[in-house]
């Protein structure tokens, strides 16, 4: 081939590339993105991003770029391009396209350390089976007949402990309620033997991994937590053993009252499925609602008036039971409870326990005149809706009354519409344990205020990390009342 004919024969292949490169080029200059900036090379904007903040509040770095570019902003966080919603209009639209539009999308570090088959980072059919499962386990039936006496237990367990005027440490009393509760439910794990302790000291290891930078390098956070996982890997799957060696004798005391044998009977996950399974529900079921509870905590003791009105609806609850003979609280009790609703809706829209989510465009989106390109991360900020003036009456401000008037479908009350309200997400991904988190907060209240007076014992309050934390765990001093 002489070198004429070869340089025709590499004309094309150079040509076609040439011309996909100005198309791609033209393309991302003709797209009409939303404003913004890409800061750093491949840091992009994370670091600021990430500062702790207070987080009753959107933080600094929300704030300047909402006041700059509007609700809805191009960005560069964790190493990718990302448009960044504050706007509650594409919030849901990103959650309810969910699988169409949009696909969940979490950092390659939370699927390293919860797992690939955990349900946060699962996509498709197998999330589809995953969550039924889930939600199988977590049903309203089951509130009712086993979470109900189990959830009132396990509350009393840790408010009986409480010495008369001692100060304690609330964030840890409230992770004791919940990991106690899960674990039960879970896996039959009894509180206080030393195989719930020894798990649960794990698990908080496990906990500061999920949440710190992801460096497996010897002596971090990240690779303890790595170190962990395998520990309770090996618990679970110990456990597992001793339920599969009781099935195949066909003992009568199986335990398939808990997710363990729920899923060993009803499903047919691999061994390391059903770990995953049960690592990440134990993680998504505790640190939640234990943060929820702990900020319910924080809000009350500033807001007397809330804790008045609070135990005079339960003072009539337990008033009623006492005239019944009856002692522990049924669903009827639990429906009764209309303002702690009320108070945990605002715990939950103030604190916003969980503040984004994690999503990427798998099509070309188009909304509201703006382009969100295929491949881009999308993360729609849950918190920057609660918190946005022109959606809540003074946002900062702990106000429960706010939902009074929210109850039932006929509403007019926009300013707390729960259109804009999304504590537990939404679309096809809605917590599965949403139910569970609000039963759990309920009754905490209602023995709480039933039973004990709180202050602040030092200042503390909760900052965005951005999992929601207080610093100093919100110490406590208790004083025991009986009010009925
Ligand atoms: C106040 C407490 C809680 C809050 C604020 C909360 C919040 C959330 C949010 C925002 C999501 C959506 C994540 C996403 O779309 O990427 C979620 C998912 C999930 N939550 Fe919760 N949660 C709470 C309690 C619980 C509890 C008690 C359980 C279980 C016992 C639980 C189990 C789950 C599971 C399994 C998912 C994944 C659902 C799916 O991917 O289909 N959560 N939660």
């Amino acid at each position: 081939m002489s070198d004429l004919e070869f340089l025709f024969f590499l004309l094309p292949p150079i040509l076609s590339l040439l011309l996909v490169f100005n198309l791609i080029k033209r393309k991302q200059t003709t797209l009409s993105l939303p404003p913004g900036n890409m800061g750093w090379p491949f840091l992009g904007e994370t670091i600021a991003y990430l500062k702790p903040y207070s987080a009753t509040s959107v933080g600094e770095f929300m704030e300047q770029h909402i006041s700059r570019y509007g609700k809805i902003y191009k960005s560069n966080l964790f190493g990718e391009r990302t448009i960044v919603s504050a706007d509650a209009g594409l919030n849901k639209f990103i959650l309810q396209n969910e699988g169409r539009l949009f696909e969940c999308s979490y950092p390659r570090s939370i699927g390293g350390i919860l797992g690939k088959w955990s349900m946060l980072v699962l996509v498709g059919d197998m999330h589809r089976d995953m969550r039924m499962l889930s939600l199988n386990f977590l049903s309203n039936a089951r509130l009712r007949t086993h979470l109900l006496p189990e959830v009132e237990k396990h509350t009393l367990l840790v408010l009986s402990s409480w010495k008369e005027n001692s100060i304690i440490c609330s964030q840890d009393e409230a992770k004791k309620f919940t990991f106690n509760l899960m674990a039960k439910h879970i896996m039959s794990l009894d509180p206080g033997k030393p195989e719930t302790e020894q798990l649960k000291k794990e698990y908080i290891t496990f906990m500061k991994g999920v949440v710190s930078l992801p460096l497996d390098l010897p002596g971090t956070a990240y690779r303890k937590a790595l170190q962990s996982r395998s520990i309770i890997l090996k618990f679970i799957e110990h456990k597992m053993e001793e339920r599969m060696q009781k099935m195949r004798g066909g003992s009568e005391n199986l335990d398939d009252d808990d997710l363990l044998g729920y899923v060993l009977k009803h499903s047919n996950l691999s061994k390391e499925q059903i770990l995953d399974l049960v690592l990440s529900l134990l993680f998504a079921g505790h640190e939640t609602s234990s943060v929820a509870i702990a900020l319910a905590i924080y809000f009350l003791q500033g807001c007397p008036r809330a804790v008045q009105q609070l135990r005079e609806e339960h003072i009539e609850i337990a008033r009623a039971k006492k005239q019944l003979g009856e002692m522990e609280l049924n669903w009827d009790d639990y429906k009764k409870m209309e303002f702690t609703h009320c108070v945990a809706s605002e715990t939950l829209r103030l604190g916003n326990v969980v503040r984004f989510l994690h999503r990427k465009a798998i099509r070309d989106v188009r909304y509201k005149g703006y382009d969100i390109p295929c491949g881009w991360k999308v993360l729609p900020v849950i918190a920057a809706v609660h918190l946005d003036p022109s959606l809540f009456d003074q946002p900062q401000h702990f106000n429960p009354w706010r939902w009074q008037d929210t109850c039932g479908s006929s509403s007019t009350n926009l300013s707390a519409s729960s259109n804009n309200f999304m504590p537990f997400g939404g679309g096809p991904r809605l917590c599965t344990g949403s139910e569970l988190a609000k039963l759990e907060m309920a009754v905490f209240i209602h023995h709480l205020v039933l039973n004990y007076h709180w202050e602040l014992a030092d200042t503390d309050h909760a900052f965005a990390f951005p999992f929601v934390d207080f610093p100093k765990g919100l110490p406590i001093r208790v004083r025991h009342h009986t009010f009925i």
